[in-house]
């Protein structure tokens, strides 16, 4: 049966490692010049409803670097964005490719893409989650700090896409999780359900940031507003002014902390421009991560199929 990337919720802490691992293996791979054209002759549909840098670029870049090819589609400009349903552009891009990636806003909208696709589906960000990214920066984090297990994630914030993967990504892998949002800006219920559905699992959603930050490891965020929601920015401007990553905050965590940002950043927002400059070899390494994750995704969600 052929398998999809649709949210982390859907994987096994071993298959998340076992990505991790291929992500590994591949990034060595490239940087030593050893051939990797693991999906030759296959073609990945990208499906994108919304703006993007690092997503399309990865994903473009990545097929090509495994001797595939990449389609892009945009969601305005193809016959989806004249109301084709979901359902019959699954079963078309079948016929033609050899995987789909679709950014879109309702993660019923991919799930529906995946029913009836006889190929893989990956989520490459709905309204609900973004689990490459998260991927990604597991990755990333592993690769600076050697192990996830046992380390404290925090994230300041909106409870969004970013937010409820990370939470999900962090919790399987061992991590212990502190999350601080606003009230009324909350992760998902079904990502909070799932943090409290495991005793061993360590989750503390907090009104305080400096709360979340206390000996932290890792500490992310990501924009107040998100694509979508640009008319409610002013509101969420006063909502969120407490919820800024800075110096002051950086202060609480442990030595070495790192910080992540999925990208784009709005510096003087959710994070200080002297934080973000502090700590952006972190958060490139981070965006260059996407590329040798979503490989691994795409080799083995892929290959040999
Ligand atoms: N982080 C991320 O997904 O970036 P893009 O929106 O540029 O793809
Ligand atoms: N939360 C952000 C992430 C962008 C990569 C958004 O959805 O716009």
């Amino acid at each position: 049966m052929k398998k999809d990337l649709l949210k982390l919720l859907d994987l096994s802490a071993e298959e998340i490692t076992a990505i991790l691992n291929r992500a590994d293996q591949l990034k060595y791979e490239k940087k030593h010049g050893i051939p990797q054209k693991y999906l030759e002759g296959k073609t990945l549909a990208m499906i994108f409803e919304k703006n993007s840098t690092r997503t399309r670029v990865s994903f473009e870049v990545g097929m090509f670097q495994l001797g595939g090819h990449a389609l892009f589609l945009s969601g305005k400009e193809s016959q989806i964005g004249r109301g084709e349903p979901v359902e019959d552009t699954a079963r078309v891009l079948s016929r033609y490719c050899d995987g789909i990636m679709i950014r879109t806003f309702g993660q019923d909208e991919v799930e529906a893409l995946a029913k009836y696709a006889d190929i893989p589906v990956i989520n490459g960000l709905t309204d609900f989650c973004h689990p490459c990214q998260v991927l990604a920066d597991l990755l990333t984090v592993r690769e600076h700090k050697a192990v996830l297990e046992g380390l404290k994630l925090c994230y300041i914030g909106d409870g969004n896409n970013m937010a409820n993967s990370l939470i999900v990504g962090g919790l399987k892998m061992g991590m212990e999780v502190s999350v601080a949002c606003p009230e009324g800006y909350d992760p998902d219920r079904q990502v909070l359900d799932f943090a409290g559905s495991d005793p061993a699992y360590q989750f503390s959603l907090v009104r305080d940031p400096r709360d979340a930050a206390v000996k932290a490891d890792v500490v992310f965020t990501d924009v107040w507003a998100s694509m979508g929601m640009e008319e409610e920015k002013a509101v969420r401007e006063k909502a969120f002014a407490g919820y800024q990553v800075n110096g002051e905050l950086m202060a609480l965590t442990n030595p070495g902390c790192m910080v992540q940002h999925c990208l784009p950043a709005h510096r003087g927002e959710e994070i200080t421009a002297e934080v973000f400059e502090a700590h952006a070899e972190e958060i490139f390494d981070e965006a260059e991560n996407r590329l040798h994750a979503q490989k691994a995704v795409m080799c083995l969600l892929m290959e040999g199929v």
